[in-house]
């Protein structure tokens, strides 16, 4: 496969702005993304999270249309309390209509956390927030995360790895190429995401682990799909080139339909707040 160089496409994503959609579409991205994940992890919390459920106060930040809450709080007691924070609320569900163990609040991830909720929860867990993280340094976050989390409460960070990715194929005469450049404008320089373990160990947690989990080839097409449309929200809102973007994914999924698709793995930090 031709190699294709690595674009600055996230040099160009002003502060605040969110570099995906909240459309119908987008929303229903992230509720079958949901479930592939859940697919891939077979578990929401990772078993090494060890709390006692009916007394539990557990957070999902950038929880998006809320689905991991929502999948998540059916499988606890409905004594466990689950709050959902995004910057915007937009894609949730009425709060009327969620079940009364599950409170939904707008707050921007870079702010300071309110004081309701400043050592509130034994779990905070987030998921795919790779586009908000700015300057290849998920620090800022880490920290008003930590600020959430009791002493000892455990956080639980997902992403797909956009580092170490690749294009798989039937067969190695199938060309890759427009697949491997649609997402390597999605994937960018995360190089982060390398060090996550150090960097939650050396900004108040302990005991880091990484979890790196793969999905097997019947799967591999779906998940590509996902992955093309994330590409397609993120062309349409930052690289603002529509005729370039539609040639591109035209040939990207003629290869797809040859039987190539982007291979993602996951990867799940869990983390413990030292006391
Ligand atoms: C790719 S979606 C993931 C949603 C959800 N975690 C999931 O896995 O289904 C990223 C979410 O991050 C939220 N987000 C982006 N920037 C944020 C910020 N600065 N503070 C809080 N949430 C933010 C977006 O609004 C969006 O809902």
């Amino acid at each position: 496969m031709a190699a294709v160089p690595t674009p600055n496409t996230y040099a160009s994503i002003e502060t605040g702005v969110y570099a995906l959609k909240r459309d119908y579409s987008a929303s229903t991205r992230l509720t079958a993304q949901h479930y592939l994940w859940k697919d891939a992890l077979k578990f929401d919390l990772h078993p090494s999270i060890q709390i006692d459920k009916s007394h539990a106060r557990i957070a999902d930040v950038a929880t998006g249309n809320g689905i991991w809450l929502l999948d998540t709080a059916r499988t606890f007691p409905e004594t466990t309390q689950f709050d959902g924070f995004d910057i915007s609320l937009d894609q949730c569900p009425p709060q009327a209509w969620l079940p009364e163990n599950i409170h939904l609040h707008t707050w921007n991830i870079f702010d300071e956390p309110s004081e309701d909720f400043v050592e509130a929860f034994d779990v905070v867990h987030i998921r795919l927030i790779t586009v908000a993280v700015q300057n290849n340094d998920p620090r800022p976050i880490i920290n008003n995360l930590r600020r959430l989390l009791k002493p000892g409460g455990y956080i639980q960070w997902d992403e797909a790895d956009s580092v170490d990715w690749s294009v798989k194929s039937v067969h190695p005469f199938i060309d890759t190429i427009h697949v491997k450049e649609s997402f390597q404008q999605l994937c960018g320089n995360h190089d982060w995401k390398r060090n996550m373990m150090q960097t939650l160990n050396e900004n108040g947690f302990q005991g880091s682990s990484t979890h790196r989990i793969e999905y097997d080839y019947t799967m591999a097409r779906l998940w590509n799909d996902v992955y093309m449309s994330t590409w397609d929200e993120f062309a349409k809102v930052v690289l603002k080139t529509p005729e370039e973007s539609q040639r591109l994914a035209s040939d990207a999924m003629d290869q797809v339909r040859e039987g190539a698709a982007i291979w993602c793995a996951k990867l799940v930090w869990v983390a413990c707040k030292t006391a």
